[in-house]
C-alpha cells in the first residue's frame, strides 16, 4: 500500500499557495487570506526554473568547449561525477532577482515534498487513510505556533490522499476547505458544511444547517455515500464563551452515518487542554498532532531546500546560519524567516546603486540589517524619538554596562562616561544639574532605574531595558557609533 512518501512521488502534487500564507498579524491575515471557503487556491508561482544566463552558455556547441579548461576537460571525462561548478548570481539580472524574491516569498509552495514535516504529515495522512478504508467519519486537531506549517502541511496530505485513493481505486472523498477568519459569524461553519453535503443546492427547512446536518448524519437513507475531508482551518476563531460551536463541530463526527473526515487547525496550543475533556466526555476526542516551532537546522534546511530551483548561491552560508538561529530563538516561524531572507536580498539590492559590481550575494552583514529591521522593538523606536542629549546618555549607560560588564553604576560615574562622550564627539556636554534631570526624566520612561541618596552622585543607576536595543537603534548611525566606541569602566 503507498505510502505518504510514495503517493507523493508518484504523482507530484499540484502546488498550491498557502491560504493563510499571507501575514502572520490576524487583522492583517483576515484582509490578506486569500480564498473563501471551499475554493481551489490557483496553481503553484513556481512555474518556470529560472535559469541563470550564464547557466549552460556554450556547453555543447560552443567552439570554447574544444580549447575548454583543464576544469572543464575534467567534467567531460568524469562526466557526473565532478562536480559542476555553480554558476554566479548577478542580482542585476532582473529576472534573476525576481526569481530569488519570489522561492522565498511565504506565498510560494514548493511544488515537492515538504522538509522537516515527515513525521507530522504522515500522522495526518494515516490518519485520514484510515478513515477512508474504514469509511468511517473521525476528527483530528492540529495546533501549533505561527509559521509552522501547519496549512501548508494539511494541503500537502490533501493531495496526497486524493492520489493515494486514486491508486488504490477507491472513491476519492469531497474536500472542503473553510478558513474561519473570513465566517462572519461562528455558526456560519455548519451552513459551509451543509451547502458542501447538500452541494450547495439549498432547500427550504426550518431547522438551522446544524440541526439538518445532525439529522442526515443519524438516518441511513438521508446519510450522504462519499465521505468529506472537512479541513477547518483558523479554528482559534470559532471559540466562543461556552465553546458550543467546537462541541457541535467535533460531535457532528460521532454520528451513525457522519461522513466527515474533520481537520482542525488552530494555534492555540493550550485549546486541547480547555476543550479536550469536554470533548472525551462526549465521546469525540480528536487525535491531536501538535506542530512544535522550527528549530535552528529546520528553518535553515528549509531554506536550502526552498531555493534549489535556483541554480546560484544568493546567501553566504553564515548569513542563512544567523538568521535561522535568530529567528528559532525567537519564534520558530518560518514565515519570519523568509520574511528576513528576502529583506536581506533587499538590502543587497539597495546597496548595488552605489557600487558596479556584476556578481553578488548576501553577506552575513545584509542578513545582520535585515533580522535588525524584522526584531526592531518598541523600545528601539522609542530610543530613536529621544533627544540627543539622552540618547547620549543611554550609550554612556550601554559603554559601562557592554564594556565593564558592571549591573549598577553610580550618576557620578555616568556623568563621567557621558563627558567623556562628549569630548570625543565635540558636542558641548550640559552642567551636572542638567544631566540629572535628563536622567531623571529617562528613568520616568523605564529606560533605567535611579536609587535614592543624599548625594545626587552617589545614586544608583541600573539599565532597564536591553542593551542589544540601544546597538539596534543606532546601528548604521556613525555619530551614535562613534558614542558606543567609547569604554568607560
Ligand atoms: N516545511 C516547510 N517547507 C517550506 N516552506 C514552509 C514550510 N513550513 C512553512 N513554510 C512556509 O511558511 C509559510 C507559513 O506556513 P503555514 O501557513 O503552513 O503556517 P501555519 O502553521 O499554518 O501558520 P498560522 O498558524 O499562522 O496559520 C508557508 O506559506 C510556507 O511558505
Ligand atoms: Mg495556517
Amino acid at each position: 500500500m503507498p505510502t505518504l512518501r510514495s503517493a507523493t512521488a508518484n504523482s507530484p502534487p499540484a502546488a498550491t499557495p498557502s491560504p493563510a500564507a499571507a501575514s502572520t498579524p490576524r487583522s492583517v491575515k483576515r484582509r490578506l487570506t486569500p480564498g473563501r471557503a471551499g475554493e481551489t487556491p490557483g496553481a503553484s508561482r513556481h512555474t518556470s526554473p529560472h535559469r541563470s544566463p550564464h547557466a549552460g552558455a556554450g556547453t555543447v556547441c560552443s567552439p570554447k568547449l574544444l580549447s575548454a579548461s583543464p576544469k572543464s576537460s575534467r567534467k567531460r571525462l568524469y562526466g557526473d561525477l565532478v562536480a559542476a561548478e555553480k554558476p554566479k548570481w548577478n542580482p542585476r539580472d532582473p529576472a534573476q532577482m525576481r526569481a530569488v524574491k519570489e522561492a522565498l516569498h511565504v506565498a510560494t509552495v514548493p511544488s515537492c515534498e515538504l522538509v522537516c514535516r515527515d513525521h507530522e504529515q504522515r500522522r495526518v495522512f494515516e490518519f485520514c487513510k484510515g478513515c477512508v478504508e474504514q469509511e468511517k467519519a473521525g476528527s483530528l486537531y492540529i495546533c501549533g505556533c505561527p509559521g509552522t506549517g501547519k496549512t501548508l502541511s494539511v494541503n500537502k496530505v490533501k493531495e496526497s490522499l486524493m492520489s493515494w485513493a486514486d491508486e488504490m481505486g477507491m472513491e476519492t472523498p469531497d474536500s472542503l476547505a473553510i478558513n474561519c477568519t473570513n465566517l462572519s459569524n461562528t455558526s456560519e461553519i455548519f451552513s459551509k458544511i451543509l451547502g458542501q453535503f447538500q452541494n450547495r443546492k439549498k432547500g427550504s427547512n426550518k431547522l438551522s444547517p446544524l440541526q439538518q446536518l445532525q439529522s442526515m448524519f443519524s438516518n441511513k437513507e438521508s446519510a450522504p455515500r462519499r465521505m468529506m475531508l472537512v479541513i477547518v482551518d483558523e479554528m482559534d476563531y470559532l471559540i466562543t464563551r461556552d465553546r458550543a460551536v467546537l462541541h457541535d463541530l467535533f460531535m457532528l463526527t460521532t454520528f451513525p452515518y457522519s461522513r466527515c473526515i474533520l481537520i482542525g487547525i488552530a494555534n492555540a496550543i493550550d485549546l486541547a487542554d480547555r476543550f479536550l475533556p469536554k470533548l472525551e466526555s462526549l465521546n469525540c476526542k480528536p487525535l491531536v498532532v501538535t506542530f512544535r516551532a522550527y528549530s535552528k537546522d529546520q528553518i535553515s534546511d528549509i531554506i536550502k531546500h526552498r531555493l534549489k530551483v535556483l541554480e546560484y548561491d544568493v546567501f553566504e552560508p553564515l548569513a542563512l546560519e544567523f538568521c535561522a538561529r535568530k529567528v528559532a530563538a525567537a519564534t520558530g516561524d518560518m514565515r519570519k524567516a523568509l520574511g528576513v531572507c528576502r529583506s536581506a536580498v533587499e538590502v543587497l539590492e539597495a546597496g548595488l546603486q552605489d557600487s558596479d559590481q556584476e556578481l553578488g550575494i548576501v553577506t552575513f552583514d545584509h542578513m545582520d540589517i535585515a533580522l535588525s529591521k524584522a526584531f526592531k522593538s518598541a523600545v528601539v523606536d522609542s530610543i530613536l524619538c529621544l533627544p540627543q542629549h539622552q540618547q547620549m546618555v543611554l550609550c554612556a549607560l550601554a559603554n559601562t554596562f557592554q564594556h565593564c560588564k558592571k549591573k549598577a553604576t553610580t550618576l557620578g560615574e555616568l556623568n563621567k562616561s557621558y563627558i567623556g562622550i562628549c569630548r570625543s564627539t565635540q558636542v558641548p556636554a550640559v552642567g551636572m544639574l542638567e544631566f540629572s534631570n535628563m536622567c531623571m526624566v529617562l528613568s520616568d520612561q523605564g529606560f533605567m532605574k535611579l536609587g535614592q541618596s543624599k548625594e545626587d552622585k552617589l545614586r544608583r543607576v541600573t539599565l532597564q531595558i536591553d542593551i542589544s536595543d540601544i546597538g539596534f537603534a543606532f546601528k548604521g548611525n556613525r555619530f551614535f557609533q562613534k558614542c558606543l566606541e567609547q569604554p568607560r569602566c
